[in-house]
């Protein structure tokens, strides 16, 4: 068996393809390992959001070459391979700059990374693979074997890919194409695949997930709303999630699916990036702040203890004071539970990049630190009104310390508890007894579940 080292930036999307790569590697022999030094094979699977992004990568190759010649003096071939956006945006010129680089493979392109890696092992050619688009990835990777093992309780699946949208300062319709979405019936066999594997939460991803529109059994197009109502049929799939949305394409089925659907989770990510309408035109978002607050208004109308999440951009080009002080009232107004902020960067070959009216650097940097932390007093302010209250918490990985487990709250908070190994996988009831900044401790709050964890029926609840 050769030995495979996965690396992951960005985003959830880029986990799940690491994820579906490793997958379709151990059809070419290859098994993971978490040590880059006994690895065979490196792939990096790379995020071009942000800045700096490219840079991180180049000098993790820079460290990767040193272990690829060392490995090569002692006649062990290493093959390096970088996936993903900025695999997809720079294609062949990362070989001509890094030539320790074999494979260059995009998003769309990485189901054939094993018969790549395998050419290039052979022939010692370097390759570039960015080839579109999504579908035939899809269906070579519904053809690989799930793997026999259990799958921690909480997992990914990707149902839509692209975007058509193109905000002005975004990569994500270059690196990842257009809109793709997946049938309803592949979707739901991969997440049946999943809840036999022992998986309790999927979250749907997509780069522009709401707009989604797959293939139904009808032979329709199907909304996002539809296929929720469709998967939360599905027996022993408690919890259902998707990220991330854009406020254009809420519409009234999946609001509906927030007022009925038990298993669709009270959280909801939803960019708004500015709270200017002047500066939402020039991002080209195609809806103004007042639009973005009544689909707010509607999504609570039917949840009413939604927990909304967000994205803001400071400093696009062009944006006055007088345009911020309108995301801080937004912001103030949407009221989140959570939510991130960034500089605005110029990504190469977007509209935005190319504006005269760049923000300074200062001036981003002064935006962001007072949104950050108007945001960070909502969170936890959020987190401190859950202190008290007994939340079903889907326990889904070891905690910082021995005899500690941690999980997720409905609302997507982290808790830790201590509590016993057995109740990896469960959804418990949890008394929430602290919160911080970005996590909540709670005690174990039933009577059967402090029996569960005992190991033993009828022991008396504390
Ligand atoms: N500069 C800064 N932030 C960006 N984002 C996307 N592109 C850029 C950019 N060029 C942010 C948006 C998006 C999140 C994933 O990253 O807020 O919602
Ligand atoms: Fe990028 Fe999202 Fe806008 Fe699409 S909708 S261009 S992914 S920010």
């Amino acid at each position: 068996m050769s030995k495979v080292f996965v690396k992951t930036y960005g985003c959830q999307m880029n986990v799940y393809d690491s994820a579906r790569m490793t997958e379709s590697l151990a059809q070419h022999g290859y098994e993971e390992t978490g040590r880059p030094d006994e690895a065979d094979m490196v792939v990096l699977n790379t995020c071009h959001i942000r800045e700096k992004a490219a840079e991180k990568v180049y000098s993790e190759i820079g460290r990767l070459r040193r272990l690829k010649e060392r490995r090569a003096a002692a006649g062990q071939p290493m093959v390096i391979a970088v996936a993903g956006c900025v695999a997809q945006a720079e294609g062949a010129e990362m070989i001509r700059r890094a030539p320790a680089i074999d494979v260059v493979v995009g998003p769309q392109a990485y189901h054939r990374l094993g018969a790549l890696a395998a050419r290039a092992r052979r022939s010692g050619d370097r390759l570039v693979d960015t080839e579109f688009p999504a579908e035939d990835k899809f269906a070579a990777l519904a053809a690989v074997p799930a793997p026999t093992r259990r799958r921690p309780p909480a997992a990914f699946l990707t149902v839509q890919e692209g975007c058509d949208k193109f905000c002005t300062f975004c990569v994500v319709p270059y690196t990842r194409g257009a809109e793709y979405s997946r049938p309803v019936a592949a979707v739901e066999e991969e997440a049946r695949r999943l809840v036999a594997a022992g998986v309790r939460e999927i979250t749907l991803l997509g780069q522009n997930v709401n707009a989604y529109h797959g293939e139904g059994p009808d032979g329709r197009a199907w909304s996002l709303g539809r296929l929720l109502f469709r998967l939360a049929r599905i027996d022993g799939l408690d919890r259902l999630r998707y990220t991330t949305s854009h406020p254009r394409n809420v519409d009234d089925e999946l609001i509906a699916a927030h007022r009925d659907l038990d298993a669709l989770m009270p959280y909801l990510h939803l960019p708004a990036q500015s709270g200017s309408d002047r500066i939402l035109a020039a991002m080209n978002r195609r809806h103004t702040a007042r639009d973005y607050l009544d689909t707010v208004a509607a999504l609570r109308r039917a949840r009413p203890d939604l927990a909304l999440s967000g994205d803001f951009i400071v400093g696009f080009p062009g944006e006055t004071s007088a345009d911020f002080a309108l995301t801080l009232a937004l912001a103030r107004e949407a009221s989140y539970a959570q939510a991130y902020s960034f500089k605005y960067s110029p990504r190469p070959g977007t509209p935005a990049a190319d504006l005269a009216d760049q923000v300074a650097g200062d001036v981003k940097s002064e935006r962001l630190h007072e949104l950050q932390a108007l945001l960070d007093a909502g969170q936890e302010a959020f987190n401190d009104a859950t202190v008290g209250r007994r939340l079903p918490v889907l326990i889904d990985r070891p905690g910082r310390r021995d005899g500690q487990l941690a999980g997720r709250t409905p609302y997507l908070q982290a808790v830790h508890v201590d509590a016993p190994r057995t109740l990896l996988g469960e959804i418990v009831d949890i008394e929430i007894t602290r919160s911080g900044a970005n996590s909540l401790a709670g005690r174990i709050a039933t009577a059967e579940t402090v029996a569960l964890a005992a190991g033993a029926a009828g022991v008396a609840a504390p």
